[in-house]
């Protein structure tokens, strides 16, 4: 029988809740995002964050079984994410689901936010997803988001290695700080594509930094590099949208070139672009004329956080029997490699 599992996401600023059958198929996929409240002050504004979940939690999760037709019994098992992300928004999610857990004696399925983004590849919604193909590992994911960046080897379910991670920033965090340099607004990543569409990629020369490790990450220096040109130059418009798109293609181009070298190397069958920042038009095409194998990446509102993955993510963990117990806690810092099997 194929599974059907609700996912529950509030590890950060989206209250999240979706209804996934078999892994792939999206019978509902319900966000109600906080980012208007949080805009003002330039980034998430964690206790802000966490009231906003418990006000939404409820509701969004009662939409997403509406949406999907279906009632608590038709459930095999829910999931919801306990780590990484900020603690007081994972707790919102944890204590409902564990609540309605016992009290519809369903399995509970404790997920790493993480894995859930490299899942959000197996969900069919328009474009190829993993989930068509038989042969997919080895694959190399590169994971790109607000708070994480790294590149993951995965032999199989649950079998990941890190590769490399960013030292400084994440990739998404460079884009949102570049983006208030410029004084685009928040989130920065679509700020900064959309600017970077009416500028010249070629107009300013930013640093492309090298790292001691060959598939580490380095975002500081451009981010200084810009802070520096914002400073010597007057920030006219026509500039802005030049600095945008010059920033824009530094990044893309670090992050197309450690995972071009990481594909090779590990002989990968396939390149998954997974969290915010594989949203980015510029990457998506950038890797796909640099990588030999194929290379997926999810629609651009399943890259961003949502619950659709997590679920996703969760049925391989329901068909392994890899149950989390009562005592699920949330891990702020909950690392990929450790997540795996034990909820
Ligand atoms: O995965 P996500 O929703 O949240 C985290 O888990 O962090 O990622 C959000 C990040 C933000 O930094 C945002 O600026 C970035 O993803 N992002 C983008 C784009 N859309 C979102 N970055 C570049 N280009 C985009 N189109
Ligand atoms: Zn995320």
């Amino acid at each position: 029988m194929s599974p059907l599992i609700l996912g529950i996401e509030t590890s950060c600023d989206e209250t999240a809740a979706a209804v996934i059958q078999d892994g792939c198929r999206i019978l509902s996929n319900v966000v109600a995002s906080q980012a208007d409240l949080h805009a003002r002050y330039g980034g998430v504004y964690p206790e802000l964050a966490s009231r906003e979940h418990m006000l939404k939690i409820i509701p969004v999760i009662d939409t997403a079984l509406r949406d999907a037709q279906v009632s608590w019994r038709d459930l095999s098992a829910l999931a919801v994410t306990h780590g990484p992300g900020l603690a007081g928004s994972l707790l919102v999610g944890v204590n409902a689901a564990k609540g309605i857990a016992l009290g519809q004696n369903l399995p509970l399925l404790g997920m790493n936010h993480l894995e859930g983004h490299i899942y959000a590849n197996w969900l069919d919604a328009g474009l190829p997803y993993v989930a068509q193909t038989e042969d997919v590992f080895p694959l190399v994911a590169l994971i790109a988001s607000g708070g994480h960046s790294s590149l993951v080897l995965m032999r199989g379910h649950g079998e990941y290695t890190e590769l490399g991670h960013t030292i400084d920033d994440a990739a998404g965090e460079a884009f949102d700080k570049i983006a208030r340099l410029l004084g685009l607004g928040y989130p920065g990543g679509p700020a900064i594509q959309r600017a970077a569409e009416a500028g010249d990629a070629a107009a300013f020369k930013l640093p492309r930094a090298q790292t001691q490790r060959p598939y580490d990450f380095s975002f500081s220096g451009l981010k200084t590099a810009v802070l520096n040109l914002t400073k010597k130059l007057d920030a006219r418009a026509l500039l802005v949208n030049d600095i945008a798109a010059s920033a824009q293609a530094a990044i893309v181009d670090m992050l197309v070139e450690k995972t071009q070298r990481a594909a090779e190397t590990c002989a990968a069958r396939m390149v998954l672009l997974a969290g915010g920042v594989a949203a980015n038009q510029r990457l998506r095409e950038r890797m796909r004329a640099r990588v030999a194998c194929p290379v997926l990446y999810p629609p651009p509102k399943l890259c961003v956080d949502n619950a659709a993955m997590i679920a996703s993510a969760a049925t391989w963990h329901y068909r392994a029997r890899a149950h989390s117990g009562w005592d699920l806690d949330v891990i702020p810092n909950l690392k990929l490699t450790l997540a795996v099997m034990s909820g």
